[in-house]
């Protein structure tokens, strides 16, 4: 069985998602969902699917906390879903190639520095495009340009609100991101 823990900032209606896939699941089970803000919504989620929750700092992370917590877990993957901080390089280089990230866009499109969140679908109604999508990749010292593990679009029209836009992302993300976890485990 393996052993995953979720990394999010926010509401967590990703992380909920993957919750519910792996409930039952033979092959890996959500064995933590931690987060860098204590009032994080995605934390009561976790516990009405009663996965343990560990909430940590900034600092406590850069200080090695997070790490030593996912260590002492035995945890095997690591999946962001919607996490803020950078990550410490050496939290990244204890899980190669089993930490994921999905991304709100077509990666390289709109990735680095400042895109996330409203953002990216703030930026995508700017340029007029006539497509978004979601990136699901694996994570490196260089943030979004991890190994791309998958990509679906999505059309936009002119009518589309950077809320809309975020809709379409998030069904999106909600239809793929548990299967796409799954085969890669
Ligand atoms: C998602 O759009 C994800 O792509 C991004 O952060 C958002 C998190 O949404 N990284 P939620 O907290 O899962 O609802």
């Amino acid at each position: 069985m393996k052993r995953l823990a979720i990394l999010a900032s926010g509401s967590g209606s990703n992380a909920e998602k993957i919750m519910a896939h792996f409930q039952h699941s033979e092959k890996a089970e959500i064995a933590l969902v931690a987060s860098n803000k204590a009032e994080a919504f995605v934390l009561e989620r976790a516990k009405k699917f009663g996965v343990p929750t560990f909430t940590f700092t900034r600092k406590e992370m850069d200080a090695g906390t997070l790490l030593e917590k996912l260590q002492s877990e035995n945890i095997d993957w690591v999946i962001l879903a919607g996490f803020l901080l950078k990550i410490p390089v050496d939290l990244i280089r204890a899980f190669p190639d089993k930490m994921v990230n999905i991304h709100p866009a077509l990666l390289p499109k709109y990735g680095g520095k400042g895109m996330y969140g409203n953002f990216v679908h703030e930026a995508v109604k700017a340029a007029g495009d006539t497509e978004t999508g979601i990136t699901i990749h694996l994570v490196n010292e260089n943030y979004d340009e991890g190994r791309i593990v998958f990509q679906a679009s999505t059309p936009l029209t002119s009518a589309d609100t950077p809320e809309s836009i975020a809709d379409k992302v998030h069904a999106l993300e909600h239809k793929h991101f548990p299967e796409i976890i799954d085969g890669l485990l």
